[in-house]
């Protein structure tokens, strides 16, 4: 009996893994907490409003950019916040970059995108 029990909470996470748990999730099917961590080379710039943004920053948020609710989400994380990112000096890292393409005025919780 216990094997069955056992075996059937494999099989239910397993789908759920599968399935995503993010699945429709602000990222997808990624987590914004693992993405946060390809904002690596933002660290300085999300810490310091004054600090210049590198180019493989600016990369990185471009491409997330393409999705706004994701890059918010992943800008407001715990792993970013956790990381030292200051929220309303990270919602300005896209402005930073001069990125053109950037979605200017898309609210991101608390904060708007410059
Ligand atoms: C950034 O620069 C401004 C203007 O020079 C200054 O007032 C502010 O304290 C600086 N911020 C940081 C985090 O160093």
């Amino acid at each position: 009996m216990k094997h069955i029990i056992l075996s059937a909470l494999v099989i239910v996470v397993c789908i759920a893994e599968f399935h995503g748990v993010n699945a429709g999730g602000e990222c997808g099917r990624a987590s914004p907490e693992r993405e946060a961590f390809k904002l690596a080379p933002c660290a300085m710039a999300a810490e310091d409003e004054n600090a210049s943004v590198s180019d493989r920053c600016c990369a990185r948020i471009k491409q997330l950019g393409q999705n706004p609710s994701c890059l918010c989400a992943v800008m407001l994380s715990h792993t970013a916040r956790s990381a030292g990112a200051k929220p309303e000096v990270a919602v300005t890292i896209p402005k930073r970059c001069n990125l053109a393409d950037r979605p200017v005025g898309y609210k991101c919780g608390d904060y708007t995108l410059p």
